[in-house]
């Protein structure tokens, strides 16, 4: 039997929280949950799966639904992992907390997917700042289970292993790109916008905000202006961008980035809250949903 794996947390140091970064792959330490454990789980699974009907993407919904992730028990990473192997050959492996930079890359590029092994004590359900079980299991696991979605992500874990050859700043533009898409990305489906950013799907304050809310700006997906958009980790995002569809993240990314790192050094960034004359903007006409400005 292996040691209790650690929960590795942000410091607290008397500039602020600082966040720590860990390597180690870990076993499930499954048997180990306790009862608040399981009940954490639960009552973040039935909040956000109400919260969550006619809000997130249909197909993660459904998806979730047939992997066997339900609300009685925090689920466990081997029975995911049958399910993942057959479909797109993906993994989940378990770990204690942040990753560096390239060791997640590293990780994506080889279709193994990293989860925090630990769930958020009743005392913080709703705002972490670092990812935990639930945001990794509920948020990111469903879509990895669709095969263009799947083929995104680990392109873009190659793609983050070749950007570190070309410095901070083509890792920083990469980062916003994983930031507006697969944290905080919207769709824009046959019944209008939905959800599909992790980030989103496991918060409940920002599953409202993004939608409902007339404060955010919902832009249509755009690669390099989202890699020059600037972000905020400590607030609800002042920008959305919405894809079509999850084959058009997979096309827009295919082209050699090393001309575009290029071409961008040259370019500001942009603020979180900024609307460029050159954005497609979506917006929620007198009770009739969304429509794209740039359409009509
Ligand atoms: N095409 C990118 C490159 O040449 C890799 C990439 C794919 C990046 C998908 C992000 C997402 O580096
Ligand atoms: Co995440």
């Amino acid at each position: 039997m292996n040691a209790q794996p650690r929960r590795v947390e942000h410091l607290q140091t008397d500039k602020g929280s600082v966040p720590v970064y860990t390597t180690a792959v870990i076993e499930q330490p499954w048997s180990t949950y306790s009862a608040t454990d399981h009940a954490v789980w639960t009552q973040l699974f039935r909040r956000q799966r109400e919260l969550l009907v006619g809000r997130a993407d249909e197909e993660f919904l459904r998806t979730q639904d047939a992997m066997g992730m339900g609300e009685d028990r925090i689920p466990k990473f081997d029975e995911l992992n049958r399910m993942l192997r057959a479909r797109t050959g993906w993994e989940l492996i378990g770990v204690e907390g942040l990753l560096p930079e390239l060791t997640f890359f590293e990780h994506l590029a080889n279709k193994r997917f990293p989860v925090t092994w630990w769930i958020r004590t009743p005392e913080r359900l709703d705002y972490l700042s670092e990812p935990d079980l639930f945001h990794d299991l509920f948020g990111h696991v469903p879509l990895l289970m669709n095969p263009v979605f799947a083929d995104y992500m680990q392109a873009y874990g190659q793609g983050g292993v070749r950007a570190h050859g070309f410095g901070p700043e083509a890792l920083a533009q990469l980062t916003r790109l994983y930031w507006y898409t697969v944290e905080f990305g919207l769709i824009n489906t046959a019944a209008g916008l939905r959800i599909y950013g992790a980030g989103i799907l496991s918060s409940k304050g920002e599953s409202i905000h993004c939608l409902d809310s007339p404060a955010p700006n919902r832009i249509g997906f755009d690669l390099e202006r989202i890699m020059r958009t600037r972000y905020r980790i400590d607030t609800y995002q002042k920008t959305y961008f919405v894809i079509d569809s999850y084959q058009q993240l997979m096309d827009a990314t295919r082209p050699d980035f090393a001309p575009i790192y290029a071409r961008l050094t040259n370019e500001p960034t942009l603020p979180a809250g900024e609307v460029l004359a050159t954005d497609r903007v979506f917006s929620r006409g007198s009770g009739e949903g969304w429509s794209n400005d740039g359409d009509v």
